[in-house]
C-alpha cells in the first residue's frame, strides 16, 4: 500500500500553481532602478522608505520598496554559495535593511535573474534557486523581481521560458514565506499564456525610456505578440499599445507589468505623466514609482496620489480596460477610446490623444459600451472626471452631471488622458451578454 501511494505520488505533477495569495490587486511600491540605476546604498533604500511614509504614499497603497539591481557582492558565499551584498553599499547586510523597511510598516524587495548574471553584471541565480530563495526568505525578502539576462539561451519557447521561471516559483513556495514573484522576462515567448499560474505578474515588453513617443530602433518591436527582441528604450505610449491585446489575459494575483513608472523623472510634462499613470492604472499595471521620493515636485505629488485613478487600479473586479478602437490622424498619433468595468456594475473609460494638436472628440456611448450592449449604449449615466476634483470636498472625480448617448464635443490637448467613471443612474441596464 505505501509502496502504492508513492509510485502515485511520483506520477502526479509537481504542484507549481502560486498559492501565495498575494497581488490580488495590482502591487504598488517604490523601486530603485529608473532613478538611481547602479547607484544605490543602504541610505538610498531607508531614505525612500521614509519618504513613502513621511508622504504618506502609505495611505495610497504604496507598500513595497525594492531593491533592484547592483546590490550585490562581487561574489556568493565561497563556502555556502549563498548570495551575498556588497558590503561598500550595504555594510549591515540585506536583512538589517529589511528589519528597518518593516519597522516602518513597509514590505522589502529584491532582484535577481534568472541568468547567471545580472543585466548589471552581478552574479544571477540560475542553477541556484533554492539557495537564493531561502537565503532571501532568511532576510526577510516580501517580493522579488526576477529579470531575464544571461540565461544561456533557455528561451525560445513558452515551456523552456516556463521550465526556468517555475524553477523560481517551486524555490519560492518552499521557503513557506509569501513572496510576491514579479518576472521580468520583458514578454519573451509571452509569459501571458504562460506565467499565469507561476507569476504575479510579467513584463511584457523592453525596458521604459522616460519619453512619451520617441521611436528608438533598441525598442525594435511594432508589437509584442511575436516579438523577437524586446530591447530597451521604449518610449511611454509604444508600451501602452503593447498592452492593448494582453490585457484579457491579467487578473487577480496575476498582471500585465507595463514596467516601472517614470512619473518625476524629468522627461515628459505634466499631461504626459497624467496619460502614463492614467493608463498604468487602467490596463492594472503594477504601480511602482521610480522616482526620487524624496525630492518630489508638488505635480508629481499630485499625479502619483491619485486616489480616484488607483482606486480603479485596485478595483476588486481586477478587470484590466480594453482599447475599444484607435483611429490614426493625419498629423501623426492617433486617438484612443479604452474601457473597462468596475465593480458594482461602474465603468471607467479614458480618451487618449497621442497626437501633436489638440482635438474634439464626440465620445459615443455606442463604442463606450460596446461590451455591455443596447440598454446600456443608450443608458444613462453619472460621469466624473477622474482628473478634476470636487470644489467642495477637494476629492477626485468631480461629478459632471447626467450623459444619455455620449460625452459631446471633448476638448483634448496634445498628449492629454481623459478619465471619466459612470455609474448607471437606472440600474435597469441589462447586459446582453456576459462579459469575458
Ligand atoms: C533589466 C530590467 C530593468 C532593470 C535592469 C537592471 O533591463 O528590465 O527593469 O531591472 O535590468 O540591470
Amino acid at each position: 500500500m505505501a509502496l502504492t501511494l508513492f509510485t502515485l505520488a511520483l506520477a502526479l505533477p509537481a504542484v507549481l500553481a502560486l498559492e501565495n495569495g498575494l497581488a490580488r490587486t495590482p502591487q504598488m511600491g517604490w523601486n530603485t532602478w529608473n532613478h538611481f540605476g547602479c547607484g544605490i546604498s543602504e541610505d538610498t533604500i531607508l531614505s525612500a522608505a521614509k519618504a513613502l511614509v513621511s508622504n504618506n504614499l502609505t495611505s495610497y497603497g504604496y507598500e513595497y520598496v525594492i531593491v533592484d539591481d547592483c546590490w550585490q557582492a562581487p561574489a556568493r558565499d565561497p563556502s555556502t554559495g549563498a548570495p551575498v551584498a556588497d558590503p561598500s553599499k550595504f555594510p549591515n547586510g540585506i536583512k538589517d535593511v529589511a528589519d528597518q523597511v518593516h519597522n516602518m510598516g513597509l514590505k522589502f524587495g529584491i532582484y535577481s535573474s534568472a541568468g547567471t548574471y545580472t543585466c548589471g553584471g552581478r552574479f544571477g541565480s540560475l542553477d541556484h534557486e533554492e539557495i537564493d530563495a531561502k537565503t532571501y526568505a532568511s532576510w526577510g525578502v516580501d517580493y522579488l523581481k526576477y529579470d531575464n539576462c544571461y540565461n544561456e539561451g533557455r528561451a525560445g519557447t513558452p515551456k523552456i521560458s516556463y521550465d526556468r521561471y517555475a524553477n523560481m516559483t517551486r524555490a519560492l513556495n518552499a521557503t513557506g514565506r509569501p513572496i510576491l514573484y514579479s518576472m521580468c522576462n520583458w514578454g519573451e515567448d509571452g509569459p501571458w499564456n504562460f506565467a499565469v499560474d507561476i507569476a504575479n505578474s510579467w513584463r511584457i515588453s523592453g525596458d521604459i525610456h522616460d519619453d512619451f513617443d520617441r521611436y528608438d530602433d533598441r525598442c525594435p518591436c511594432t508589437s509584442i505578440l511575436d516579438c523577437k527582441l524586446p530591447g530597451f528604450h521604449c518610449a511611454m505610449s509604444r508600451i501602452i499599445d503593447f498592452a492593448a491585446p494582453v490585457g484579457q489575459k491579467a487578473g487577480p494575483g496575476h498582471w500585465n507589468d507595463l514596467d516601472m513608472l517614470e512619473v518625476g523623472n524629468g522627461g515628459m510634462n505634466f499631461d504626459e505623466y497624467v496619460t502614463h499613470f492614467s493608463m498604468w492604472a487602467l490596463v492594472k499595471s503594477p504601480l511602482i514609482l521610480g522616482n526620487d521620493i524624496t525630492n518630489m515636485s508638488n505635480d508629481t505629488l499630485t499625479i502619483i496620489t491619485n486616489d480616484a485613478l488607483i482606486a480603479v487600479n485596485q478595483d476588486p473586479n481586477g478587470s484590466p480596460a480594453s482599447r475599444i478602437w484607435k483611429r490614426t490622424l493625419p498629423e501623426g498619433g492617433d486617438l484612443q477610446l479604452w474601457q473597462g468595468s468596475l465593480v458594482n456594475n461602474q465603468f471607467v473609460f479614458a480618451l487618449m490623444n497621442t497626437s501633436p494638436n489638440p482635438q474634439t472628440v464626440n465620445v459615443s456611448f455606442t463604442d463606450v459600451f460596446v461590451d455591455q450592449g443596447a440598454s446600456y449604449q443608450s443608458g444613462t449615466f453619472t460621469l466624473y472626471d477622474l482628473w478634476q476634483k470636487d470644489p467642495s470636498s477637494g476629492a477626485w472625480g468631480l461629478n459632471l452631471g447626467d450623459f444619455t448617448g455620449s460625452v459631446p464635443n471633448v476638448q483634448i490637448g496634445t498628449h492629454q488622458t481623459k478619465v471619466w467613471k459612470a455609474i448607471p443612474v437606472s440600474t435597469s441596464q441589462k447586459r446582453d451578454r456576459a462579459e469575458l
